[in-house]
């Protein structure tokens, strides 16, 4: 229900706004059209983004995660012996050592664009386009956003690689809805979006978004916003999702810090795929993740998310993620705090969880790691959900099920996934961090 809104709701509110006046009743069915043709442009990059073979994915970021823990004993304990005169590289995961051990990082940006594992593996954002400098933390024009803002950035055409001036606070009037192939890169700011709307990424490809604090988003109330540069048209009501991917594909959420949102944290729906949401830091919520919004939308098979090197720290409740239909590769997070449940779901969605640390409560009733909605065991025990190497601490359990003989298929670099044990250190820098320049990060 809530996933059908974004892309239907506005007609019927704009219907019922505008009323009599036939130009902008036009202007609605023209934005019909126009966001329509947007969906099936976004299904056909999402088909092919859809991976039929996705062990080989899981295996890939399998063998990084075995070559970057060896890496850093070593590098740990070169760091002891004082070789390295900027101070040892803090990174602790595959992704990070990508990127975070150059004190160059500042001239280096785009370099991340290559950091992503897993299912958003191939995502670049604003790879070789220009940088664009955020310099105004306004958000007050929807339709023609001042150039220097945010939204002004988001919508652009071309390509682009957005910073910030400085560290600044930006309370969103309304959604902000991004366009393809865009980074929002925060690192050397302390950039807040909070106190407003969210982000919206829907019906695009290839967006990272990258080191920004995320937290006390509201719902809005919708209105004329522009989407790109050459349309605007009326919205309905924004949720109040930290950030929503919607139809989707190629999106790379890392190294953000999120609570406290209205809705959820992050929505991964209406069919997104090739997702991966990694080193994120979250607190104060109680619905945090879900990754496809209704029990008929079968169309959310396609959905292939990792989500990895995560904390789900303090005053988390439940959806960790909460998942339908699609494939989840849950690995190497660092589940603290959960009060109900971490990782469940419902509609047959396939999960597979390795090596992750999962705290229970002490609620005695709260101790299974895993919740399934409407369906009865008879049903739920084909639904394939793993667990691999996970440590369970203060009597957390996951119950499996599916096949037991189920083996998910191995690629040629198969190695197994690092045990729970070494999760606290993967996940030591999750959350949005200081990055000096001239520094490693
Ligand atoms: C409505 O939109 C169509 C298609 O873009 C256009 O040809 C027509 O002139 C518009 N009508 C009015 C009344 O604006
Ligand atoms: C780290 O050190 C161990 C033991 O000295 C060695 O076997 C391993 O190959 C080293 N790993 C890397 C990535 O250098
Ligand atoms: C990533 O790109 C490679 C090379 O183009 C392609 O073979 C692979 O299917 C893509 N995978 C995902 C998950 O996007
Ligand atoms: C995004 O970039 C790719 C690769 O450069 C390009 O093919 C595609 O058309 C761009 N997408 C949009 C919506 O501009």
């Amino acid at each position: 229900m809530k996933g059908l809104k974004h892309a239907l709701c506005f007609v019927y509110v704009g219907i019922a706004m505008v009323s009599a006046a036939s130009v902008e009743l036009n202007v609605t069915k023209q934005d019909e059209m126009i966001w329509k043709a947007r969906a099936e442009n976004a299904k056909q990059h999402a088909m092919a983004a859809f991976d039929p073979h996705p062990h080989d994915v899981t295996n890939q970021l399998n063998s990084h995660v075995h070559k970057a823990t060896e890496k850093d004993h070593n590098s740990t304990r070169r760091g002891l012996h004082g070789i390295k005169r900027t101070g040892p590289c803090r990174a602790t995961n595959p992704i990070d050592q990508c990127w975070r051990c150059d004190p160059n990082w500042m001239k280096n940006r785009m370099r991340l664009a290559d950091c992503a594992l897993g299912f958003g593996r191939n995502t670049t954002g604003g790879k070789g386009g220009k940088i664009y400098v955020v310099t105004d933390p306004s958000d007050t024009d929807m339709i023609n956003p001042k150039p220097g803002t945010l939204r002004h950035a988001v919508i652009q055409a071309e390509p682009l690689w957005i910073i910030f001036k400085h560290g600044m606070i930006i309370r969103l009037n309304e959604e902000l809805i991004m366009t393809s192939n865009k980074t929002i890169d925060g690192r050397g700011a302390q950039v807040h979006i909070c106190s407003g709307a969210g982000l919206t990424i829907q019906f695009v490809q290839n967006v990272i978004v990258h080191n920004l604090h995320i937290h006390d988003i509201k719902a809005a109330n919708g209105g004329m916003i522009r989407s790109s540069v050459d349309h605007y048209g009326l919205r309905s009501r924004s949720d109040g999702d930290g950030i929503s991917i919607f139809g989707s594909s190629h999106v790379w959420i890392d190294h953000i810090s999120m609570f406290n949102c209205q809705d959820g944290l992050i929505d991964v729906v209406e069919a997104s795929t090739a997702v991966t949401i990694s080193n994120c830091h979250f607190t104060r919520h109680n619905e945090a993740l879900l990754f496809g919004a209704t029990d008929s939308y079968t169309e959310d098979k396609i959905m292939q998310i990792t989500l990895t090197f995560n904390h789900f720290g303090k005053g988390l409740v439940q959806r960790m993620p909460r998942c339908r239909f699609g494939f989840v590769h849950v690995v190497n997070n660092d589940y603290t705090h959960y009060l109900m449940y971490a990782v469940g779901g419902s509609s047959n969605p396939t999960i597979l969880s390795q090596g992750n640390r999962y705290v229970a409560p002490k609620d005695p009733n709260a101790k299974e790691v895993t919740k399934r909605d409407y369906a009865d065991e008879s049903e739920w025990k084909h639904w394939i959900w793993k667990s691999q190497e996970d440590l369970m601490e203060n009597g957390a359990f996951f119950v499996e099920s599916g096949d037991p003989k189920h083996v998910f298929p191995t690629g040629k670099d198969m190695i197994v996934p690092k045990p729970g044990t070494l999760v606290s250190k993967l996940t030591r820098f999750a959350g949005a961090i200081a990055c000096k320049e001239n520094k490693p990060c």
